[in-house]
């Protein structure tokens, strides 16, 4: 008689909706490709559909907090050590966009941007890394084309896309026994997407894009970059998957896109 295999333990910030709550979902069912996991989801509000798929699977835990503190990254990883003892995968997705001009950008806005999308990656993996590193494990982090873009009104979004990023390629150089990535979601149905549309700080010309695209039914479903990560930080290594030049993403922590190729045995 063969031995249950162990499910691997997976980590995941901002777990309460759009695309984390998705991928919540994938890990706890499985898919065609990704097997069911056990998950710890971190994120300020646990709304009624994340505390019913609480009630359904046991191989979910919800911990209520904050990823900007030092305590609420403690207790997620406490939280899965105390249930399953292991940590295989940290996919670190929480987000803020927060619209203002650099003529009115202020420290304290800037800061609470930096604060939620970047440093608290570095303090999730830094809380983890040696659970990860016994683990061979994967860490995947939540990008955007905003690395690379100069749209009006989001510098302090853009900057810690870009530091995320840059973020990412140092880990991966760092760490030569965890993988690291490093993805854009696309642009995606969520309540974030919501924001972009009300803002009244974009110049109207930039702003068409994301209006036109909602009016057009053209924005992805959550599932879709959902699947992509999900399947990342069960299945991604320092080897496996390789960018279309050649280089193994996890390994050096390149800004790839959901939808690149390279991920074609990563998407739904
Ligand atoms: N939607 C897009 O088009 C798009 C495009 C590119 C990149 N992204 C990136 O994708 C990721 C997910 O965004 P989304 O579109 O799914 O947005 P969303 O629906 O607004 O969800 C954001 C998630 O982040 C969590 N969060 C925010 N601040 C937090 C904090 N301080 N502590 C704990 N959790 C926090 C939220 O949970 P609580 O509010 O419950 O805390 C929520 O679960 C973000 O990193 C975003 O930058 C999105």
């Amino acid at each position: 008689m063969s031995a249950t295999p162990t499910k691997k333990v997976i980590l995941v910030t901002g777990g309460s909706r759009g695309i984390g709550l998705a991928a919540v979902r994938f890990l706890l069912h499985g898919t065609k490709t990704i097997p069911a996991c056990n998950v710890v989801s971190l994120s300020r509000s646990v709304p009624a559909e994340l505390q019913a798929l609480a009630k359904e699977h046991t191989s979910l835990a919800i911990v209520q907090g904050d990823v900007t503190t030092s305590k609420s990254n403690e207790e997620m990883r406490d939280e899965a050590l105390k249930r399953w003892g292991r940590i295989d995968g940290l996919l670190l997705n929480a987000g803020v966009i927060d619209h203002m001009r650099c003529a009115d950008l202020t420290a304290e806005r800037l800061l609470h941007v930096l604060n939620v999308n970047t440093v608290s990656i570095a303090e999730s993996v830094r809380v983890t890394l040696p659970e990860l590193r016994k683990t061979n494990g994967s860490v995947v982090m939540v990008s955007s084309g905003a690395a690379v873009s100069n749209y009006a009104s989001w510098a302090a979004y853009n900057a810690s896309k870009a530091a995320l990023n840059a973020y990412a390629r140092t880990l991966a150089n760092e760490e030569k026994d965890i993988a690291c990535f490093s993805v854009r979601p696309g642009v995606v149905d969520t309540d974030m997407q919501g924001l972009i549309r009300a803002t009244t700080e974009m110049p109207t010309e930039q702003q068409a894009k994301f209006l036109s695209m909602h009016k057009n039914g053209e924005l992805l479903s959550p599932e879709k970059p959902a699947h992509v990560l999900a399947a990342l930080a069960v299945q991604g290594t320092r080897k496996e998957p390789v960018g279309e030049d050649g280089t193994p993403l996890g390994a050096t922590g390149t800004f790839c896109s959901w939808d690149d190729a390279s991920l074609s045995a990563y998407q739904l």
